[in-house]
This record gives structure tokens, sequence and C-alpha cells, in this order.
């Protein structure tokens, strides 16, 4: 804040009110205790007791926690739907996102195991799909942990050969718990050991009931490799995303959240991130979590530069000061320097953080040595 009264700075100076309101004669200033006092006034008060003025930015940490922020009804357009598909190791996560880019993304991995999160976009019959590909259910789960929603709908693969397994059902709880609605992909149809029914009674023990069983979970049975079944399922989650009426403004300053993020070699800090509502655009100034910037160039999931990204639109951003964390959130600033304000801020909580928090192992440390 820019001003105090005299009466706090009196109390932040550890000096009788009395004493300021006469400093501050001296200087001119007819002052009584509730007096607002500026900027200069102040730093001449500080200056005559030797204090330096440590400008305190206050932060509004609301702004960026409350994540739904109010905009106005007629403001609202319809977005993408964020699609997230999880399910056990092996049943074909990366496969059916394959089947459904129509590219191979599995060939180039090192050993067939996902590595990171992609982001993508699709069209199917006129309309735009964002799809995350988590590894496992870290992504998801450290993600909302932190406090970000990023996902409308949960593709649930499980392999009709291998019905459902541990990691099938953390899926279901992880969806649950974020109150994402659920469609089941029946993946592996082609093999022969596929068991599709099974696959349905499992499910059903799991509060999972499929429509055909007067449930209302919308099974699809697919074959990732063989690409059976995929317009099926696009269709269903083209109807999930309706009934969900997502919408967001895009003529507002961009939020959202970190997908991934690391450190390049030639480009510096890298980060994906998730446009959750409002325009990204290049040379905006901007927070992410504790790192702050200007966008400098943006990337799309094509791999082409882009100047402006919507909505549901995932897109990788460089010009950032460091390197941010998956689940961050980040927010636009009207001017650089605001952004710089925050972004030091928030940094310089988190170093605090830490060496409390380092601080408080050496502790744990030397006694356990005692
Ligand atoms: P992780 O990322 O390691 O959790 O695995 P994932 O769920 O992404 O599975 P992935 O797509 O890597 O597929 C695992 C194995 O199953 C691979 O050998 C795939 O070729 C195979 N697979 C995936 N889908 C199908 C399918 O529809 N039919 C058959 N027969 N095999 C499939
Ligand atoms: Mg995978």
């Amino acid at each position: 804040s820019e001003s105090l009264q005299v009466g706090e700075l009196a109390k932040k100076l550890n000096k009788e009110t009395s004493e300021i309101i006469k400093k501050l004669m001296g200087l001119g200033i007819m002052a009584t205790i509730n007096q607002e006092l500026d900027k200069e006034a102040i730093e001449l008060i500080a200056a005559d007791y030797d204090v330096e003025v440590e400008e305190e930015i206050i932060i509004d940490e609301t702004e960026f926690e409350n994540y739904e922020v109010v905009d106005d009804e007629k403001d609202m357009q319809v977005r993408p739907p964020v699609v997230t598909i999880m399910g056990h190791v092996d049943h074909g996560k990366t496969t059916l996102l394959d089947a459904i880019r129509n590219t191979k993304v599995t060939a180039g991995e090192a050993g067939g195991i996902t590595q990171h999160i992609g982001a993508y976009q699709i069209t199917n019959n006129g309309k735009v799909i964002t799809f995350l590909d988590t590894p496992g259910h870290a992504a998801f789960t450290t993600m909302r942990a932190r406090g970000a929603q990023v996902t409308d709908i949960t593709i649930l693969v499980v392999a009709a050969d291998d019905g459902v397994m541990p990691q099938t059902v953390e899926a279901i709880n992880h969806a649950k718990a974020a109150e994402v609605p659920i469609i089941v992909a029946v993946n592996k149809m082609d093999k022969e050991a596929a068991n599709p029914d099974r696959v349905m009674q499992e499910l059903t023990e799991h509060g999972l009931v499929s429509e055909a069983w007067g449930g209302d979970t919308i099974f699809v049975n697919v074959s990732a490799i063989k690409g059976d079944g995929i317009d099926d399922l696009l269709e269903m989650i083209n109807l999930v995303s309706e009934v969900e009426e997502l919408k967001a403004n895009p003529n507002r300053t961009a939020i959202g959240t970190v997908i991934e993020a690391q450190l390049d070699k030639g480009r510096g800090s890298v980060a994906t991130l998730l446009v959750q509502s409002g325009t990204l655009k290049v040379g905006d100034p901007i927070v992410v979590g504790h790192t702050f910037g200007r966008v400098r160039a943006m990337v799309n999931d094509l791999g082409r530069r882009v100047k402006s990204v919507g909505p549901s639109t995932p897109v990788e951003i460089t010009g950032l000061n460091d390197v941010p964390q998956a689940g961050d959130q980040f927010m636009v600033f009207a001017d650089e320097k605001k952004a710089r304000q925050v972004g030091e801020s928030r940094s310089k909580k988190q170093q605090d953080a830490q060496r409390k928090e380092s601080s408080k192992l050496n502790l744990d440390d030397l006694f356990n040595q005692i």
C-alpha cells in the first residue's frame, strides 16, 4: 500500500504518535493520529530515524485462488471440452490418443511409455476437442492437489481382456472427487480374450452402470489399434460436452493452468499452458505460479507459431524468468510492472517457504543425530 496513517507509522517505527506528529509539524505537515500520509512523507520521517522504507506490495491472492472468475453471462461463449484420458497401465491410453489424432506418438516415445503430458486439439464434425495425455494419474492428482481443475470430461480406458485394475479404480475415484463426467472406452476389442460384459459388470461395482443396463454411464467399445469405435467415442464426447454447457469469456485477459514446464537449453523456460478463459497473446505480461515475464513466443500443439489463443487451447510459451510447476495457475496483467511486482512477491514468498522448510529439515537432522 502506498499510504499509512500517522498512528500506524508510529507503531511501525516504535515511537510515540505525538513524537511523529511533532516531526511532521517540523516538516510543515499538520497531522492528526488518523491522518493518511503519502509515500513521500513516510519516507521523510523514516529517513529521520535512519529507517529504510521497504514498500510492501499487497497481492490479492484471491485473484489467483478464485478460479471461477465471475464473468457476465452475456460475454460467455461455448468453448471446447478439455478431455483427460485415464486408465490402468498398458490399457491403451496413448494408442487411443494416437488413433484419435491419427499420428504415432507411441512410436516416438522411449519404451512406449508416456514421458510427459501432451496436450492436443482435434476437430470432429467441426467441433474442437482438447485432449490431455497424462502419465498415469500423477499429473491429474498433482494438479488437483494444487487446486487446479482443468478436466471437463474423463475417458476411462479399460482393456477388454484385462478388466478393472487398481489404477482403473484410482482413476474413477479421482474423476468422482473432481465431479468430472466419465465416458468408458472399453479398449482392445480386437483381442480374442476381449470380454466387454465383464468390464461392465466390474465397473458396476464402482458405481459406473452402463446405459445398456439402465444406468447413465456411456460405454463405447473401441480398438485403438484398429481404429474401431473412435468416431462413436468422439460423438459421445461432443454429446457430453453439449450437456455440460462449457463456456468461457474469450474477451478478457487470459487465465489458466500449467500443464508442464521445463528448462530448454536454447529457449530457456518453456511452459505448456492451458488457457481456460480469455485470450492469451504474444507480448502479454504474465505471472505463472511464482514466475513472471512477457509472452515472447507461442507455439501450438502442431508446432506452429501463433499470435493469440482462446479458451481450452494448449500452447507452449517462452519468456518466463523461471520454470513454473505443473498445476500452477497463470494470469495475464494489464501492465508489465504489475506482473513483475506480483511475480517477485510470489517468488519471494516461495523462497521464504522453502527456506523455512529446509531449516526445519536441518533441525530434524540435528535431532536425529543426537
Ligand atoms: P502407459 O502410458 O504406460 O500407462 O500405457 P498406455 O495406457 O498409454 O498404453 P499404450 O497405448 O502404450 O498401449 C499398451 C500396449 O497395448 C501397446 O503394446 C499397444 O500396442 C497395445 N494396445 C493398445 N491398444 C490396443 C488395442 O486396441 N488392441 C490391441 N490388440 N492392443 C492394443
Ligand atoms: Mg501412455
